[in-house]
């Protein structure tokens, strides 16, 4: 059975974009046909500017909700980065095997680096660090594929050589990982801006669904999202941005097809209404369940205890076998 390694960060509430675009297939299909890790990766959300009673309670959230949203414990390894420290000690190997060129070319580096120097800010080194200490999650248990986003292939990409290098210069050591995208709706798109994804650290939140926004709220957003003034129902991402998310969002609700659904409606208010209705009903479940969990905060702790310990017991001789690679003495 293959491994497979997928994390999310806890630097926003979690998205209808997240859940359709990952978590739903996690829970349905990854959980099953793979020894599969989630984990909440805490440490990455260190590396901007931060406020520690929130990430503390993002943080637990997120692992509540990828229960909430099906993950079984009993089934797959749901845990907290930072509960196992295996993921840093590999870092630190990896920090040695990567070039500093390699890190500044890595795009979403630019680009968050950008972003905070145009505001003033400065830039920590572990937001260029950042993609090494994702590799170490991956690579410590020798996962062989990543489920994420299109906008993290640079850095499964960056993993897979630093993999191959390590094992070319030191022995063969890790299994190099591939990345896996989802086939449909890997992106909804934000409902006030369709051209870019609907990302949980976006500013702007009136065109984001959250997972644990009140149904009224949910409706609002959809009611008000933008769309064009095209006078019929048509399916065209490229012109057509903004009806072709809704369409997305209502086909991935009801695994239909969003060009057919499309020739269904005459006019965007009966559309939104529809998308509404799916969006409201797809994330009920995991609301009540998430709401149930809550409730009881010592069984969620227990479930990322058991969780760490199961992790720790993976990472630890693939990490201790590294240090040992590369000329480290044994602790003994
Ligand atoms: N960088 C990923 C993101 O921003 C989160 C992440 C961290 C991750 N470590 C990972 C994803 C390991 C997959 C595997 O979404």
């Amino acid at each position: 059975m293959a491994r497979i390694f997928s994390g999310v960060k806890p630097t926003g509430h979690l998205t209808l974009g997240n859940y359709l675009g990952a978590i739903r297939r996690w829970a349905e299909r990854d959980q099953h046909s793979a020894e599969a890790l989630f984990c909440v990766v805490d440490l990455h959300a260190l590396t901007v500017e931060h406020d520690p009673a929130r990430v503390r309670r993002l943080s637990r959230q997120a692992a509540t909700l990828l229960l909430a949203a099906g993950l079984d414990p009993d089934v797959c390894t749901v845990f907290v980065q930072s509960h196992v420290d295996e993921h840093t000690r590999l870092s630190y190997l990896l920090e040695c095997t990567a070039t500093d060129g390699e890190m500044r070319r890595m795009i979403q580096y630019k680009e968050k680096a950008a972003r905070e120097r145009a505001r003033g800010g400065s830039v920590r080194l572990s937001l260029l660090t950042y993609p090494v200490l994702m590799a170490a999650d991956i690579l410590a248990y020798r996962a062989e594929e990543v489920p994420v986003g299109e906008d993290q292939a640079q850095h499964v990409e960056l993993t897979r050589d630093l993999a191959v290098r390590f094992n070319q210069r030191y022995g063969p050591t890790f299994t190099v990982p591939r990345a896996t995208h989802p086939a449909v709706a890997a992106r909804v798109m934000d409902l006030q801006d369709p051209t870019s994804k609907m990302g949980k650290s976006h500013d702007a939140t009136g065109g984001i669904v959250y997972l644990l926004d009140d149904p009224d709220v949910v409706r609002r957003k959809i009611m008000r999202a933008v769309t064009d003034s095209g006078r019929d129902v048509e399916y065209d991402r490229v012109a057509r941005p903004g009806p072709a998310n809704l369409l997305d969002v209502l086909a991935a609700c009801g695994d239909g097809d969003p060009r057919e659904l499309a020739g269904a409606y005459g006019s965007y208010g009966a559309l939104k209404s529809d998308v509404a209705d799916a969006v409201i009903e797809l994330l009920r479940p995991v609301r009540e369940r998430h709401a149930e969990l809550s409730a009881d905060p010592g069984q969620v702790d227990a479930v990322l205890k058991e969780g760490a310990a199961r992790a720790r017991a993976m990472a630890r001789p693939v990490v201790d076998a590294a240090y040992d690679a590369v000329g480290l003495l044994p602790a003994g």
